[in-house]
């Protein structure tokens, strides 16, 4: 039984800890919810071990489309085994439909469709308050190399094409959604220490997700912009998610 050791990380909706083994971590999904970089406080009774298990299929889900996770096991409603990865510092926005803050900063009205799929990064530092940032001034800070922006590039396109279609079969459009990527600590059967696979987390804390035939927003905006029923909306989508 792998038990969770010395906490090494506390962030605003998950704990991180050590195991017995360096290559691997437990991830601990906590209810607490924030926005506006933690400006904004809450609790959403249950979404731990909902974003814990919908994460954990959704990743499963990516696995098959040959996209890299690391995901292991879950091991209790809130935890999870993952393998251990140095994170990448860059928060991969993808949209596909106008919202959030792309259309507060070009104006544009929240559900205007895009021309084109939109891949956006911004420099994870709550300090700055997670600016957006652009290729150059990733590989002038050295962040990230050329290599390491075209893999999670490739990889993003890839967690998007197969999250569309999941979503739409359970009667919900993806209108956004940020990942993240690190460096595996370990290689395994497919990769090596060093390669690029997906982590953190998928969720309704991290995806905007509108009910298909009435956009009704279905996930973490409800809390941001207090629209109420939150408990209940994290229950139907995980609900649509099981199905
Ligand atoms: P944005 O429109 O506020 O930039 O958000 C784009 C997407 O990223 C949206 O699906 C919510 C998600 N997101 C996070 O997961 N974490 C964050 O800290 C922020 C700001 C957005
Ligand atoms: N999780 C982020 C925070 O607390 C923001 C968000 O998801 O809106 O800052």
């Amino acid at each position: 039984m792998i038990e969770k050791k010395e906490m090494i990380y506390e962030g605003k909706a998950k704990k991180v800890y050590k195991t017995d083994d360096p290559d691997y971590l437990i991830v601990s999904y906590k209810d607490d919810a924030t926005a506006f970089n933690g400006e904004k406080k809450g609790t959403i009774e249950g979404k731990g071990a909902i974003n814990n298990s919908m994460s954990n299929i959704i990743f499963q889900m990516l696995e098959e489309h040959g996209i890299p996770t690391h995901y292991i096991e879950q091991i209790s409603e809130t935890d999870t085994l993952v393998r251990a990865v140095n994170i990448l510092p860059l928060e991969v926005i993808i949209r596909n439909v106008a919202a959030g803050s792309f259309s507060k900063r070009y104006g544009v009205e929240e559900g205007t469709p895009l021309a084109k799929t939109v891949l956006e990064f911004s420099y994870k530092d709550d300090e700055l308050g997670d600016p957006l940032i652009n290729d150059d001034h990733i590989l002038a800070l050295k962040l990230a190399t050329f290599e390491d922006l075209d893999t999670v590039r490739g990889y993003a396109f890839m967690v998007n094409d197969a999250l569309k279609e999941f979503f739409l079969e359970k009667g919900l459009k993806l209108i956004d959604f940020k990942i993240e990527f690190g460096k595996c600590i370990a290689g395994d059967e497919d990769d090596e220490p060093g390669d690029i696979i997906l982590a953190d987390e998928i969720s309704p804390d991290t995806c905007r997700l509108w009910d298909a035939v009435t956009n009704e927003k279905m996930d973490k905006d409800r809390f941001r912009r207090d629209l109420g029923n939150l408990e209940q909306t994290y229950k139907e989508v995980m609900e649509r998610i099981r199905k």
